[in-house]
């Protein structure tokens, strides 16, 4: 019978109970501001109530379905009266970060309080960390799992923690889009920043232009591997926009998550596939096609009537899909080699007394700031955008380095560091890249990212200030499917997390490895793909 048992045991596998007095205790990514280590344990099991108010209703759906990884079947007792075996979820006003938030755990009693319901969300969050981690084809008839007993004091470190995404090189489909919202949220990031439109394709539906989509959304074939010169095709044909329903439903998504969206539709430059579409907007260079190779081209919006009415227009219905307060317009890599030549460019630069082409340049971004702060939005542009003068209200995105970031935030702007360096993700994870796949080229390992300090030394505190944090940027000219996507930004942005939530002295890379060996287990519970190589120790 003993030996039986001791068979039937060996062919489950570990219990979550044994896996859970394997792992490090406080596996935790991001790791938490103050957490103080406690004895004993609470136990989860289907006796387990589940405690929370009516404005806490999302919170608590999003606890109901961490406990359900572990017991499917169980439904689980909400607002019980019982003072133990309770899971509390509570607003508390007396915490003062608005996403911070505070998670004692103990043998009767676990309880999450938040300012906001998003500080209670990072508590959930943390809680789905501190639970052990359960392997894919993990018996499913679990009777119990356990909490190890805690305290922990938390909140962030800087308040912009971004994810970009660029659907204009390769689209991705909506549960995607989804999925890489459930992973920032899981990162206890906050901010998903969507490049919606590029040269090689604009893919979100603008009902006033239909022609975006309908001619905008398509490129023919895509550039085989790196074959520029001579260029070669590969014949296949790409395409896909988002229906203003479908992103409606993803920002909707994006708000239970606690996730804001940043859409960017770029300007001037970057157009190439909204040109193709509405040539009468270019500086007289087309016809146009939408791209099929990758760079920087000449083909740029003309800085005339038509093209801000344009502009003002897409903007307008973007506005009423996202309800967040930053609209990003581009602003990089735009050669004024077209604007140069064109007698209507010059012209606006001798009426507005412009400098130069960069004045121009700074002139287009002035009219869309203005356009967008009278609709109560704010911008954000690449670092470019301080040539010929920074917009008075916008938010620069310091990517070329650091320096960009650094004289915006001498100049009392707001900045959003994404140095290439630390932050761009299409970079290669190994230096070993015959094993890799075909990425754009660089190397940031997960070590790099994790090196990556957001404020630059040479601001003072005053100056520091209007360092809002830091993002990773997905360009996914080589990241054909989601699948890349995941392999591409998994573990890095785990190290980015922790550099933007966990206090900078408190960071250490030898702990984070260890408790990235956990993290990782979990991706592969949830069937995620990550570069394991980067995570081995070495
Ligand atoms: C960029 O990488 N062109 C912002």
């Amino acid at each position: 019978m003993l030996l039986i048992l001791f068979a039937a045991i060996l062919l489950v596998g570990k219990s979550a109970e044994a896996l859970a007095d394997e792992q490090p205790k406080y596996a935790i990514i991001p790791f938490p501001a103050k957490l103080i280590p406690k004895e004993g344990k609470f136990i989860v099991s289907a006796k387990t109530n589940l405690v929370f108010n009516d404005g806490l209703a999302n919170e608590g759906t999003f606890l109901k379905s961490i406990l359900q990884n572990y017991f499917p079947k169980v439904i689980f007792q909400t607002n019980a009266k019982s003072k133990t075996h309770t899971i509390e979820l509570l607003l508390d006003p007396s915490i003062e970060a608005t996403e911070g938030y505070e998670l004692y755990v103990d043998s009767k009693k676990i309880t999450i309080k938040g300012k906001t319901s998003t500080g209670i969300f990072y508590g959930l969050q943390t809680l789905a960390q501190l639970l052990p981690v359960k392997s894919k084809d993990a018996n499913t008839n679990l009777k119990q799992v356990s909490v190890p007993a805690v305290e922990i004091i938390d909140s962030p470190r800087y308040a912009y923690r971004g994810m970009h995404l660029d659907v204009g090189r390769h689209f991705f489909p909506i549960d995607f889009i989804k999925k890489y919202i459930d992973l920032i949220a899981m990162h206890r990031m906050n901010t998903f920043h969507w490049h919606l439109t590029e040269d090689q394709g604009w893919r979100i539906e603008i009902k006033k232009y239909p022609r975006l989509t309908e001619i905008g959304s398509k490129r023919k074939e895509t550039m085989l591997a790196k074959n520029f010169d001579p260029y070669k095709g590969d014949g296949i044909p790409v395409e896909g926009f988002y229906t203003q329903e479908q992103v409606k439903d993803i920002v909707a998504y994006a708000t239970t998550k606690h996730v804001t969206i940043i859409p960017e539709i770029e300007l001037p430059g970057h157009s190439l596939a909204a040109l193709a579409a509405y040539p009468e907007l270019g500086n007289g260079t087309g016809p146009y096609e939408v791209g099929t190779k990758w760079g920087v081209f000449d083909q740029i919006y003309a800085p005339k009537e038509e093209t801000f009415k344009f502009l003002e227009d897409v903007l307008t219905e973007v506005i009423a899909l996202f309800p967040g307060k930053y609209i990003h317009i581009g602003g990089d890599e735009a050669p004024k080699t077209e604007w140069k030549k064109s007698e209507l460019a010059q012209s606006i630069i001798q009426k507005e007394g412009l400098k130069d082409e960069h004045g121009l340049q700074s002139y287009f971004i002035q009219r869309i700031e203005k356009f967008l702060n009278s609709k109560g939005r704010e911008i954000i542009g690449w670092d470019e955008i301080l040539e010929g003068g920074l917009a008075p209200n916008a938010t620069v995105m310091s990517w070329r380095g650091i320096q960009g970031g650094i004289e915006a935030a001498k100049q009392h702007h707001t900045v959003i560091m994404t140095p290439g360096e630390y932050c761009y993700f299409d970079h290669y994870q190994s230096k070993d890249v015959d094993k890799e796949p075909l990425a754009i080229g660089g190397f940031t390992s997960v070590e790099k990212v994790y090196s990556y300090e957001p404020t630059p030394a040479e601001l003072s505190p005053e100056q520091s200030k209007f360092i809002l944090g830091a993002q990773g940027n997905v360009w996914t000219e080589y990241m054909k499917t989601s699948d890349y996507v995941e392999y591409m930004v998994l573990p890095r942005m785990s190290a980015l997390s922790e550099v933007l939530w966990s206090p900078k002295e408190n960071r250490n890379w030898d702990d984070f490895k260890n408790r990235l060996q956990v993290l990782t287990k979990r991706f592969d519970s949830a069937g995620l793909k990550y570069a394991k190589h980067a995570v081995e120790a070495e």
